[in-house]
């Protein structure tokens, strides 16, 4: 039976989505997409060889096995209710949306209500093998440094809020120093790595550093977590997405990976 994918979101993550499946990169089918814009849904279908339907949400979620969130913060409740309480299997890429406490008990009890998987891709970042792994023991502490050009934070809540002039930046400036459920408010389409930190760390306390650099083009994540296992230090330097700055290309190359990985009978890595 061929895995019938129905893909919420078609921007920068979800077309690089459609695309890999179109071109038989994913033993699957797209079947289905929705979009709020349905412009950007019109524009992703026509350069598929594919014929996936354009659907609303509720008719999409009917005819997926699993329905692919890579919308936004803001779309996850309605698309995880609607998924899981059918009884279709789940992936998030606005894993932010999952450090809201009462969202993530939903989700999870619907999970395991319905028997549904829900898959939460590493993104951007490196490191999370290693520190699953050490979350089966104890792990003190998780930081995480981000910092891409100023541009790649344009529209932040906390930019926006603040006033801050990012033009203004003429070199390598913290714009922002907080736990992770405050930084994926305040930057929530830059910061998702910072929820899938904190979900692995499984409690831990996890603190994000945003760093505004004027002289970079890419956008680099370093983390550092340390625990009774020792201490993992890496670091990504990101190509930006052409079709979005704010978002790297591994983080839809490892959406790619994870849909590989339900498929494929071998899994690697932990
Ligand atoms: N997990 C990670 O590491 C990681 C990395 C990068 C981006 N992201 C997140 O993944 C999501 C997608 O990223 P992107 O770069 O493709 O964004 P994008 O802005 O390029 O595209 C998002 C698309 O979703 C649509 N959309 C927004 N809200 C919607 C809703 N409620 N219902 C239906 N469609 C909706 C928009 O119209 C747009 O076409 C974002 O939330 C982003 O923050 C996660």
């Amino acid at each position: 039976m061929v895995l019938k994918i129905g893909l919420v979101g078609c921007g920068a993550i979800g077309l690089e989505i459609a695309r890999a499946i179109d071109r038989g990169e994913v033993e699957a089918e797209l079947v289905a997409v929705f979009d709020r814009n349905g412009d950007r849904a019109r524009e992703l279908l026509k350069g598929l060889r594919g014929k996936p339907r354009l659907l609303e949400l509720e008719e999409l979620v009917e005819g997926s096995d699993i329905v692919v969130e890579a919308a936004s913060q803001r779309a996850v409740p309605e698309v995880a209710r609607a998924a899981l309480g059918r009884g279709r299997d789940l992936m998030i890429m606005s894993v932010g949306a999952l450090l809201d406490p009462g969202l993530r008990r939903t989700v999870e009890e619907l999970a395991r209500d319905r028997g549904c998987r829900v898959y939460l891709p590493s993104g951007a970042i490196s490191g999370l093998d290693g520190l699953k792994s050490a979350g089966a023991g104890r792990i003190d502490i998780v930081t995480l440094t981000t910092t891409k050009n100023p541009r790649g934070f344009a529209g932040a809540p906390y930019i926006e809020d603040r006033g801050i002039d990012l033009s203004a930046i003429s070199k390598p400036t913290v714009i922002f120093e907080g736990p992770a459920e405050e930084a994926v408010s305040a930057f929530p389409a830059n910061v998702n790595v910072a929820a899938t930190l904190s979900l692995t760390a499984r409690g831990a306390r996890v603190r994000v550093r945003i760093v505004a650099d004027p002289d970079i083009e890419v956008n680099i994540h370093e983390i550092c977590a340390e625990g009774d296992f020792g201490r993992i230090t890496t670091r990504v330097e990101n190509v930006p997405s052409p079709r979005n700055p704010k978002t790297s290309r591994l983080a839809a190359l490892s959406a790619i990976a994870t849909l590989r990985s339900i498929v494929e009978p071998v899994k690697i890595g932990t």
